[in-house]
């Protein structure tokens, strides 16, 4: 009879009085009901056929759905929840006028929310939650003045929240959650002294919470679910005397500052405030010791966060109804209690992520429901208890990256519901107990790498049927692979690489991995044919670089793609495709006739042609040791006829551009010791100034006595090639000084950056006119020089239409321009080799680069190759990250920059990196995990830049090794870094993704 309302209207009573006299004689007001219900039937859109039985055959009371009011047959409940409706809500709804409760939760109405649903005045239960609703929620629900229960929640309904909502006065419950609401709470909403539960989760919401909160604002309330919008500012401390509160969430908004105490809450079941900006210097967790006294509590999660304080130990004493503790992503310090044990109903417990020190408690064995345990990512130590394996209902377990050493404790065989183990990245050593092996639950990641584990892979890995990713990488396990990993047939992901396992890959063994993704053997003592992973439908990386292994490298699948897997540091395959540049495999096994008879005629043919060559190049060589060169006569009958001809002075013709000895005197100021920006046993280079041209250049004068051959040497050289990572030469002067002594010099275009061994080395011993050098080079540029260099190298080596040899890389002579790009200089010393196809080497010379850089081959008489310039590459890359000259004092009886580094693969190699490298502000942010709620994304930069120091490390040392055949080849060393750079700059995805173990 109340929700009749006494209205004082006229018309209002009229119509009651109608509606009375209609009821009673069963016509009016019922018929009205029934047809609108027809109505809205037939928008409906009635899959299931529930609304079959809505016909004349029933009275409309006793449809399925209504509830009519006992004094008069007029609907007053219409309750059509989950029953898979579709279509449109009709208008006719509002005929429907003693409606009390409407409820279409649930159901796959799509369009507008119907305005007429405003003059439903009785309503008091509306609940169109779980639908597809779209538009603004209607302003005219601030008519519904009876209405106490309001949701719209899971539906797509955007726009702000009417202020008109505040005008609903009995309202206890706002579901509005999970929409595209934007904008802040209207105030007129905090103005409701009824709601005890509020609901706007998952919109766009902004604003912050008003003072008040729980005491004069919202005094009744009991849920409040504020999470996943971009709410800010403090939590208001008058939550604390929001007593009646039984769960508060906030996760995923900008709140910062301190948590208010919550001693005042018996009836708290949840606390999530997970992924704000909470918390405020060392004492901000004193809130979770105002908890004990919520003896409802079931769920605490503040990970995400802030938080600097000591892990209390009154965290043992919290309700022992706790399922889940979520405190991980913070910078928390402490040990873990002891008392932790005491939760006895714990599921979860996620402390990873901080700073936790400490052993690993024992007591957690007693956590028997425990199922997700996660200390990763802390410093805890000492051993890991075998209490654990008392966890029987443990699926997740994930302790990698701490400090925790000794072995694994067999008794974690008995956690046979585990799908994920972590233990990567400790100090943990021993065999890797087959117990764990065994454990055919493990189904998504088993992951020991970078640990110190020994011996061989035991054969139980087999049991492992049901696992994705297999991870034990990075320790020092031995013997063969096991061929029955043949029955991991889940595996998508398997990583070996950096251990000492040897012997042939099992071929069935891996044929039988079908659904492989991503596999590493790299650097391995692994040997025989690679025919194994051949065929793998699915693999798309597969790293064997680093082993022994030999014959030919196969050119489908993933071999087709050189990005997608790296075959380097092997030293006996051959084959492939092309771009791998490997030795053609001369073998018998090839079938196809008419393939072998080709190569063979071009292999005569070039044997033929490589001989006539280095016939001519030898005849050369003698001309030019007798003095009587061809080019020295050339040189000197062009001289010649250049002074004459201009009675001065002559250039040779490298370019349009004309100079004379008075030009270079005056662009340098009459070579005066402030231009003076290096010098060495070639001669002085000085800065200058061309006037006619009105450029910078850089004026080589080389010595009268050492220099013939090289001036020859690299005017010809540079005047044909032309390479942005070669210095530009403009022109060359061949003349006499004006006190009638034969001049020479080379004119380049000046390089603004000066070189790189000003970069690498104090600028103590600078030259006064050389460039002003400040700061230092940053990874990412060090590594755009490195592939500028092997650009240049690999051009010289492999592109230009004669090979090329430097003889004499060394940082001084790779030139920076005013971008920072590096061009190799100083051509003095380079020498053509007589073949481009076959011939590494060129004839025996005397000549010698410089000492720490040539390659030790040459010490001993062999002939220049492209093999040294490798060498010299690799030395020089050794020296780029680790600001180490291979002359420095510290390298002497045997120990020298090329096994300085080896020593420390790969564990220690950031020992070794240039300090200023690692110090650095740009690399810093990406090694040093900027501390954030985000701070998985930054441990995984982290681990991406520490890969690729150890990838750059390994190149310098594969290029440098003693054996010139055995050093990579420039090509592979060029593509390894630009995968390198891709991955440091973020364009290709890190090689190694581990799987993220989600709560
Ligand atoms: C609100 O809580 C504070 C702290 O517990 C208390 O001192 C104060 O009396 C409370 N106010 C009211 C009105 O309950």
């Amino acid at each position: 009879m109340e929700f009749w309302g006494f209205s004082t209207s006229i018309w209002s009573i009229i119509l009651h009085l109608f509606l009375l006299i209609s009821a009673s004689s069963g016509l009016g007001g019922g018929q009205l009901d029934k047809l609108a219900l027809l109505a809205l039937k037939a928008e409906m859109n009635d899959t299931l056929g529930i609304l079959s039985s809505w016909n004349e055959s029933l009275p409309v009371c006793k449809w399925p759905g209504i509830h009519c009011s006992r004094k008069h047959p007029r609907v007053t409940v219409l309750d059509l929840q989950s029953r898979q409706l579709k279509g449109h809500l009709s208008y006719h709804i509002r005929n429907l006028s003693f409606l009390r409760v409407l409820n279409l939760q649930n159901n796959s109405f799509s369009q507008f929310i119907p305005k007429e649903i405003g003059s439903l005045s009785k309503l008091q239960v509306l609940n169109l939650g779980k639908n597809n609703l779209i538009g603004e929620i209607p302003a005219c629900f601030g008519n519904l003045s009876f209405l106490h229960m309001l949701s719209v929640e899971q539906n797509k309904l955007v726009g702000a929240i009417p202020s008109s909502i505040g005008k609903l006065k009995s309202l206890t419950f706002l579901a509005l959650g999970t929409n595209y609401l934007t904008g802040t709470i209207p105030s007129s909403i905090y103005n409701l002294s009824s709601i005890k539960h509020i609901s706007v989760l998952g919109n766009q919401l902004h604003g912050t919470l008003p003072f008040g909160l729980g005491l004069s604002i919202f005094p009744k309330l009991e849920t409040f679910h504020f999470h996943m919008n971009q709410f800010s500012g403090e939590i208001p401390i008058t939550i604390t005397n929001a007593t009646h509160i039984s769960e508060f969430g906030i996760l995923q908004n900008n709140f910062t500052g301190k948590v208010p105490s919550m001693a005042r809450m018996p009836n708290l079941s949840s606390v999530e405030m997970d992924d704000n900006n909470l918390g405020y210097g060392a004492d901000d967790l004193g809130f979770v010791s105002s908890l004990v006294n919520s003896t409802k509590l079931e769920l605490l999660g503040f990970s995400g966060n802030k938080f600097q304080g000591v892990l209390p130990e009154s965290i043992s004493n919290l309700s022992t109804k706790l399922k889940a503790i979520r405190l991980g992503r913070n910078q928390i310090r402490g040990s873990i209690p002891i008392g932790i044990g005491n939760l006895i109903n714990l599921g979860i417990l996620g402390l990873e992520t901080n700073l936790l020190t400490g052993p690993i408690p024992s007591s957690i064995g007693k956590l028997h429901k425990l199922y997700n345990l996660f200390l990763n990512d802390n410093q805890l130590s000492g051993t890991i208890p075998s209490s654990l394996g008392n966890l029987t209902s443990l699926s997740r377990l994930v302790l990698s990256s701490n400090k925790l050493q000794g072995g694994i404790p067999r008794s974690l065989g008995e956690c046979n519901n585990l799908l994920v183990l972590v233990l990567s990245q400790n100090n943990l050593s021993g065999f890797i107990p087959p117990e764990i092996l065994s454990l055919s639950s493990l189904s998504q990641v088993l992951d020991l790498s970078s640990n110190h584990f020994t011996g061989p892979i035991s054969i139980e890995v087999g049991r492992l049927e049901n696992l994705v990713a297999l991870d034990v990488s990075e320790n020092k396990l031995s013997g063969l692979i096991p061929t029955c990993l043949q029955s991991c047939r889940r595996l998508a992901t398997l990583h070996l690489e950096g251990n000492f396992l040897q012997g042939m890959l099992p071929y069935d063994s891996f044929q039988s991995m079908r659904g492989i993704e991503y596999l590493d053997l790299s650097r391995n003592k692994l040997s025989g044919k690679i025919n194994a992973v051949e065929g793998l439908p699915f693999l798309h990386y597969l790293n064997l670089s680093f082993n022994d292994f030999d014959g030919a490298v196969p050119t489908e699948g993933v071999f087709q793609n050189t990005s997608a897997f790296s075959i380097i540091g092997n030293t006996r395959v051959c084959g492939g495709i092309p771009s791998l540049r490997l030795p053609r495999c001369i073998s018998n096994e090839s079938n196809n006739s008419e393939e072998e008879s080709i190569p063979k005629v071009k292999i005569i043919i070039s044997i033929a042609c490589g001989g006539i060559i280095v016939i001519i190049v030898l005849c050369i060589v003698l001309i030019i040791r007798s003095r009587k060169a061809l080019c020295l006569l050339h040189f000197h009958q062009l001289r010649k006829a250049l002074v004459k001809s201009t009675s001065r002075s002559s250039s040779l013709g490298v370019s349009h551009l004309k100079v004379s000895y008075g030009d270079l005197l005056k662009a340098t100021n009459g070579f005066s010791s402030q231009n003076l920006i290096g010098s060495g046993s070639f001669g002085s280079v000085y800065r200058g100034i061309l006037h006619q041209e009105e450029r910078i250049v850089a004026v080589k004068v080389l010595n009268l006595q050492s220099s013939r051959e090289s001036f020859i040497a690299e005017c010809e050289t540079l005047k044909s090639m032309r390479h942005r990572n070669l210095v530009k030469l403009l022109t060359a002067c061949a003349s006499i000084d004006f006190k009638g002594n034969d001049f020479k010099a080379l004119v380049y275009q000046f390089m603004m950056n000066g070189s790189l061994e000003e970069w690498l080395h104090s600028s103590a011993d600078r030259l006064p006119g050389a460039p002003f050098v400040q700061g230092y080079l940053n990874l990412i540029q060090r590594v755009y020089i490195a592939i500028d260099i092997a650009t240049a190298l690999d051009y010289m080596h492999n592109f230009f239409h004669k090979p090329i040899v430097h003889c004499d890389l060394k940082p001084s002579n790779i030139l920076l321009d005013n971008d920072m790009n590096a061009c190799v200089g100083d051509f003095g010393l380079a020498r053509y080799l007589p073949n481009p196809l076959h011939a590494h080497e060129s004839a025996p010379s005397a000549i010698m680069g410089s000492i720490g850089y040539t390659a030790p081959e040459y010490g001993m008489g062999s002939p220049v190759s492209t093999y040294g310039d490798v060498y010299s590459f690799g030395i020089l890359l050794l020296e780029l990250f680790t600001g180490k000259r291979p002359t420095a004092d510290m390298f002497t009886d045997g120990l020298n920059l090329h096994n300085y580094v080896l020593l420390t693969l790969p564990e220690c190699v950031k020992e070794i990196y240039d300090p200023v490298l690692l110090q650095s502000k740009e690399h810093s942010t990406i090694i040093n995990a900027k501390m954030s709620n985000r701070n998985h994304i930054h441990n995984d930069q982290r681990q991406r830049v520490e890969e690729c120091l150890v990838s750059i490390a390994r190149i310098g040392v594969a290029c440098s090794v003693e054996l010139p055949k055995a050093r990579m080849k420039i090509g592979a060393v060029l593509s390894e870094l630009r995968l390198i750079r891709d991955v440091l700059t973020g364009t290709k995805m890190p090689r190694k993704h581990m799987i993220k173990p989600i709560m």
